[in-house]
């Protein structure tokens, strides 16, 4: 993490501009491939080529390795993440995606030095209903969180608002991994918690840019990171867990989603 909150000048928010359309094109592209019987793998595939072919770099492969700590760089170049596992799957040729599971795929793009970063939970075929509202309830949480954003407003009202929104469901909010600020760096200041938090609460400033991506759990909000890759994160209970994840821009008045769709062609 960069330690400090930087504020992007009209150059880098148009370079930010590209790298998240970008990104938001290539998850795309990723989720019309999202059916039974595909491998994760092939996602993986896809992503890497896709990315490679527009002059850009998939910023998971090889990133956040610390050896101190035992952790070895991400092995892949966009991060899967099936059913209980609720962030940092690592794509997979044994992982085959069947009817009723539900797949997050997470694609961070560095297009001539700035990153865009965003994700969604893919339904596979048909799911069950309890599973459809875990995913629609988590998006409308990405939302709920994302109208909050204003200049002058403050970082921990995100949270608020969708810890706020997942409880009306009994569901639980994840709390070890967070939204962050972005830009020529993958994860920079401030930290962006997704539930009613109680730390730092920097003001909002026009120039700002960072994510909201919200993981939300049917049941605990408890996490275990897989011992054995120091990746996969699944949820303590192994119930479900959704994820939908966008790059924001806070302009003058309120906000911009940079990796809304509705800028692709
Ligand atoms: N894309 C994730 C995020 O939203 C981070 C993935 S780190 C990786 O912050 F190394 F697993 F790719
Ligand atoms: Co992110
Ligand atoms: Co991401």
């Amino acid at each position: 993490m960069r330690n400090h909150i930087s504020i992007k000048s009209p150059g880098e928010v148009d370079g930010m501009r590209a790298a998240c359309r970008l990104a938001a094109r290539t998850l795309r592209m990723a989720g019309e491939l999202v059916k039974p019987g595909i491998t994760t793998e092939e996602i993986n595939e896809a992503v890497h080529t896709y990315t490679i072919e527009a002059g850009a770099i998939p910023a998971p492969l090889n990133y956040g390795a610390d050896p101190g700590r035992g952790v070895p760089p991400f092995p892949k170049s966009v991060c899967t993440s099936i059913n209980e596992v609720v962030c940092h799957g690592i794509p997979s040729k044994k992982d085959v995606l069947k009817e009723g599971d539900i797949v997050n795929i997470d694609v961070t793009t560095i297009l001539d030095g700035f990153h865009g970063d965003t994700s969604r939970t893919f339904l596979v075929g048909q799911v069950a209903p309890e599973t459809k509202q875990l995913v629609e309830t988590t998006w409308e949480c990405l939302h709920r969180g994302i109208r909050t954003i204003r200049p002058g407003g403050r970082i921990r009202d995100i949270g608020s608002a969708i810890q706020d929104y997942a409880e009306q469901f009994g569901y639980g909010v994840v709390r070890e991994y967070v939204g962050h600020g972005i830009g020529r760096f993958f994860h920079e200041e401030p930290q962006i918690p997704h539930f009613r938090s109680s730390g730092k609460n920097p003001r909002i400033q026009a120039g700002m840019t960072f994510t909201v991506e919200p993981m939300i759990n049917l049941g605990t909000h408890e996490t275990i990171l897989d011992p054995i890759d120091r990746w996969t994160v699944r949820t303590a209970d192994k119930k479900l867990s959704a994820q939908f994840e966008h790059t924001i821009l806070v302009t003058d008045d309120a906000y911009e989603i940079l990796t809304d769709w509705k800028y692709l062609d």
